[in-house]
């Protein structure tokens, strides 16, 4: 039987799952594959700690050097996170001719394109199918399932932690700061959970699958980002009424594609990659997709709607992701065939990333403003100056004293049109705090 000798740097939350995932399912991974993966080093960095995925200690070393160096591994599992030493580790294995097996979007979102290049040049491979929607298979979908497909949507709600948080509000009535506490005791959010909750987390993830789906690279700095942290219960509620759930979604659309230039080659027009809280309405499946659940919509001109839907986050999750990882790197090294599948392969050509000011939305705005007559015809003076469309108003009962919610359903408007209007409204002295605006998604287009 053929052995392939993985070394596991970090024992984590990542880098223990995975040792507990192969001790549990080692012997049917290897009769399946025909491959026995065995561990045979994990670099800690402190040897003494107390783990909860307990390491053999003939396994135990402190250096993730040894472990690269060491000639008998074959494969690399980076599980220490971040983006310089983990970096560090990706580049070194690969320089020593070894596969990289990583769950780290941070490091692929940031540095993709440098470990890409490594990758070609020293012929090996570099596996990330725990990055994106933790169990979920969403990686393998994109470069092999829809494969012949051209991708026009993907929908995703890729941060377990801000779903469990939001969920949680949502069902009942639970505070930010506690439901956080929670996703933290239970492995869910990242050791600094403001990557969760700031949205740097599923920015990450949508960009790696928005450079999957369109064939250039995404870098982080080119998405537009919202974090959930000004999301509060009374919008939360006040979007249930209405009939849609708030998530925080990442969004990957094309838009039409231009005619063809001169020379006949296609153009393509930029495309929609942002990741913001959204309203969807609660009769669409993403809406009830809860707690630390992911789901990613994608749409392929031949295939159609497709729906992906799994735990996103938590050690056994990831575990199965890498586990499928393994299992690609050690056939891919049974049967020398090192580069079946690169780890990105750019296509299409010029691609690049449609400016927020340019992306149309509809909107939930909610207001707080002075209950008195004239306050609305003043704020409806304004949108229609800047020629944006209401689609309803709602001024919920139940509330009284200095100043009441005045909700706003907005049409069809772009972004910049959008942040102009609503910073005079803001001004208005009958408004009494700024606006909150939320983009709502209908998927009907
Ligand atoms: N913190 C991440 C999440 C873990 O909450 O989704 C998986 O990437």
């Amino acid at each position: 039987m053929q052995e392939v000798n993985l070394g596991i740097i970090g024992s984590g939350t990542v880098g223990g799952g995975v040792l507990k995932a192969i001790q549990k399912n080692g012997a049917l991974m290897c009769s399946r594959l025909g491959i026995r993966l065995k561990v045979l080093k994990v670099a800690v960095k402190n040897m003494k700690k107390v783990r909860a995925v307990p390491v053999p200690s003939a396994l135990l070393c402190q250096s993730w050097e040894e472990v690269v160096r060491d000639p008998r591994v074959h494969v690399i599992v980076e599980a220490v996170g971040g983006t310089t030493t983990a970096r560090s580790i990706v580049l070194s294995a690969l320089n020593a001719g070894k596969a990289v097996v990583t769950a780290n979007k941070a490091l692929i979102s940031a540095h993709g394109e440098e470990l890409f290049a490594a990758v070609q040049r020293h012929g090996v491979n570099l596996y990330y199918e725990a990055s994106v929607g933790g169990g979920i298979p969403i990686i393998k979908v994109l470069r092999e399932g829809l494969v012949g497909n051209r991708i026009s949507r993907i929908y995703g709600i890729v941060n377990g932690t801000c779903n469990y948080i939001l969920t949680r509000m949502k069902l009942e009535g639970s505070n930010f700061d506690e439901v956080l506490k929670d996703a933290q005791r239970l492995g869910y959010a990242e050791a600094e959970p403001s990557l969760d909750i700031d949205g740097d987390d599923a920015m990450h993830k949508t960009g790696i699958l928005a450079s999957l789906a369109h064939g250039f690279w995404v870098k982080p700095k080119s998405i537009y980002l919202e974090g959930i942290r000004s999301i509060t219960g009374l919008d939360i509620q006040f979007a249930n009424q209405l009939g849609y759930t708030i998530k925080l979604l990442g969004i990957v659309k094309t838009q039409e594609a231009s005619p063809a230039s001169a020379r006949g080659r296609k153009r393509f027009s930029p495309v929609q990659v942002s990741v913001t809280p959204t309203l969807i309405p609660n009769s669409h499946v993403l809406a009830s997709v809860n707690h630390v659940f992911n789901a990613i919509f994608v749409r392929g001109d031949i295939v159609g709607d497709t729906l992906y839907y799994g735990r996103g986050a938590g050690q056994d999750a990831t575990a199965s992701a890498v586990l499928s990882d393994l299992a690609d790197a050690a056939l891919d090294l049974k049967t020398g065939n090192i580069n079946r599948i690169p780890p990105f392969v750019p296509h299409e050509g010029d691609g690049a990333v449609l400016d927020i000011d340019d992306v149309v939305s509809r909107y939930y705005v909610r207001l707080s403003v002075v209950d008195k007559p004239g306050t609305l015809a003043r704020i409806a003076t304004i949108l229609g100056q800047s020629k944006i469309g209401i689609s309803s108003v709602i001024q919920p009962e139940g509330h009284e004293g200095e100043s009441v919610p005045l909700i706003l359903m907005i049409h069809d408007a772009p972004h910049s049109e959008m942040n102009k209007a609503f910073a005079r409204i803001g001004r208005l002295s009958v408004v009494k705090a700024p606006p909150k605006m939320i983009r709502v998604e209908t998927f009907d287009s």
